[in-house]
């Protein structure tokens, strides 16, 4: 979605601003543009397209200044163009701004200000804004951005200058994300911590419908009815190297390879850290139902939880996509635990499920990665996935780290709920405690799945199968899969292939069976017998594979490991085949064409 970086401060605002919009590019964007002010007016150079040509045509037409806006575009009113591009202002040139969201009801503020005359230049949502603060401009850029925002319905992250205030750079949210970030020399906007960590991790969050006034030196904050208020400076612990590629040829690569890592510190957070705290303070015997809502990976991470919740508490778990769970009158109330599941934290349809969840009287916990995004700071309850940084758009370490969290969830519930021993506890967290060492010996094998991958860059359609928790992970892999190879991809449950997707089976079709339950492994080889059969080429994917390969079935062997956590595993090798299917395509994989890592509109 787009993303926001603004600078005002000492230094030259262009370097600034184009390093932050290259950062933000793993949000997915069609166009980008910046603006910077000086005595002169505004200097704008915006354009469809990379921003490899943004630069350029920065370099061919230099606009100058110490205060400026970028932005990113991801289309949502009016087609990518240059005129649709970003930053907009308003028609006598006195305000530019820039915005991530959608202004629902910018047609009727642009019929309005039409009828007074002033002439509109693009199809976008967003020039509303710039034209409206500047027809309300009556020398004050507080009480104007008070008094425009006050008449936006919809959603907003925005960044503004004006001409009449030279010094001032001004920011204002709601239900988008924005943070302001201090340095040295200068203060800064963004839509996320990455944007700007080569110069700070000194950030203040900006809760919804406060306005930070930013200056070279310092910032100021005030409410909606235009009183200053006090926000506390937070200091984020993500370092710049997390943020860049370190020598690997993609983010996602590098993300799949810092799993180990990241494992081991989520679970010490939930085992013995400050997850652990919160984790123990939640009662779970208050609650007789368990609803898990999320988008993406997110919810097949919830789709794996359910088997783990559902083996080990014996409580029913419902698990909703957050976009249909939002609309369709949920049967929850104040006895229902509803668990968020998000990396970013700031998913439209997730925060929206939230709000819903909480309106019915729900409690509400979150497994997030973001510090200080909307639903970590909205829900009654929320433990962190230590991750890091995440930049590629398809989420690799987060989703491992979101699992295990889970897991661990599941297991105090069960204590808790009198349903499993303490010795059974200890066991279950030492299986827990094995797999990051588990899932470094799977990143040994990388070579091995590489090229396998290189023989299916040619496939139309790859299905993947799995039983029980295996089908939960093969929805996974298959997302994986289509997201950055753009390869046609369905995840079925072994058993449920003999009911229509067997039809689509022919010679050479390309299936991967997840197999991990050992209990259920004459079944799934049933299911991979009768597509070999039918002439599929099969890659078996497992820790109880008794088959030995032979032309039609390859197998890649995983760590032994309780069924309940062999998603930890199997994804690792779903997430390398994914990866090496589209490297070997030669395709964008951080940046997959129409995805965005974020989705902040519906
Ligand atoms: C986008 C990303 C996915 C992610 C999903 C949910 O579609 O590309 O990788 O799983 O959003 O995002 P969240 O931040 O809520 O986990």
């Amino acid at each position: 979605m787009c993303g926001i970086i603004g600078y005002v401060g000492n230094k030259s605002a262009v370097p600034i601003i184009l390093d932050g919009l290259k950062r933000l590019e793993y949000r997915g964007y069609d166009s980008a543009g910046i603006a910077v002010m000086n005595e002169q007016g505004f200097g704008v150079v915006k354009q469809k397209g990379r921003l490899a040509s943004l630069e350029q045509l920065v370099n061919q037409q230099p606009i100058a200044g110490t205060i400026g806006i970028g932005h990113t575009r991801w289309a949502t009113h009016g087609e990518p163009s240059d005129i649709n591009s970003h930053p907009h202002l308003g028609s006598q040139n006195k305000i530019a701004i820039v915005h991530n969201g959608i202004i629902e009801n910018y047609l009727q503020i642009k019929e309005r200000l039409e009828q007074k005359g002033i002439n509109f230049v693009s199809q976008t949502d967003s020039e509303v804004v710039a034209q409206l603060a500047e027809h309300y401009y009556d020398g004050g850029i507080v009480d104007t951005v008070v008094r425009t925002v006050n008449a936006l319905e919809g959603s907003y992250a925005l960044g503004i200058m004006c001409l009449d205030e030279p010094e001032k750079l001004i920011a204002v949210k709601k239900d988008n994300p924005l943070i302001i970030g201090v340095s040295d020399y200068g203060c800064f906007i963004a839509s996320d911590v990455p944007a700007i960590l080569p110069h700070t991790n000194k950030v203040y969050y900006l809760n919804d419908r406060e306005i930070a006034v930013l200056t070279r030196s310092k910032v100021e904050f005030f409410n909606m009815d235009g009183e200053p208020i006090e926000k506390e400076l937070e200091v984020v612990n993500w370092t710049l190297d997390s943020a860049e590629k370190g020598g690997y040829e993609h983010f996602m690569l590098k993300e799949i390879m810092e799993q180990p890592k990241i494992l081991q510190d989520t679970i010490h957070s939930a085992i013995h850290g400050d997850n652990a705290r919160i984790v123990e303070s939640l009662d779970i015997t208050k609650y007789n139902k368990i609803v898990i809502t999320a988008c993406g990976s997110a919810y097949n991470a919830g789709m794996v939880a359910k088997y783990v919740f559902e083996r080990l508490c014996r409580v029913s778990v419902e698990v909703e996509l957050a976009s249909e769970f939002r609309y369709k009158d949920p049967i929850i109330d104040k006895n229902t635990l509803v668990i968020l599941v998000s990396q970013s934290g700031e998913t439209a349809d997730t925060i929206a499920a939230m709000r819903e969840a909480k309106r019915r009287g729900a409690v509400t916990l979150s497994i997030i990665n973001v510090v200080g995004s909307t639903i970590a700071k909205e829900t009654d309850y929320t433990i962190y996935t230590m991750a890091g940084p995440e930049i590629a758009v398809a989420t690799t370490k987060a989703f491992s780290a979101q699992l295990v969290l889970l897991y661990i969830l599941a297991i105090a519930f069960a204590r808790k709920l009198g349903r499993i021993s303490p010795e059974v506890e200890a066991k279950l967290l030492a299986e827990i405690s094995a797999i990051p060492e588990k899932a470094a010996e799977i990143l040994e094998r990388v070579d091995m799945i590489q090229k396998y991958a290189a023989t299916c860059i040619g496939c139309k359609s790859i299905f993947f199968i799995g039983r029980n928790i295996d089908y939960a992970i093969s929805m996974e892999g298959s997302l994986k899969l289509k997201e950055i190879s753009y390869i046609h991809s369905e995840a079925y449950a072994g058993g449920e292939l003999k009911h229509g997707t067997i039809s689509l089976i022919e010679d050479n079709t390309m299936v991967v069976a997840v197999s991990c339950c050992e209990r259920l492994y004459e079944k799934i080889y049933s299911n991979v017998e009768q597509v070999i059969s039918r002439g599929a080429k099969v890659l078996m994917i497992g820790s109880c594979i008794k088959a030995s390969p032979h032309g039609k079935l390859q197998i890649i062997e995983i760590p032994r490991i309780n069924e309940l956590f062999s998603p930890s595993l199997s994804v690792i090798v779903l997430q390398l085949f994914a990866y090496y299917v589209a490297a070997n395509k030669g395709l964008d994989i951080d940046k997959p064409r129409n995805l965005a890592k974020s989705v902040t509109v519906e």
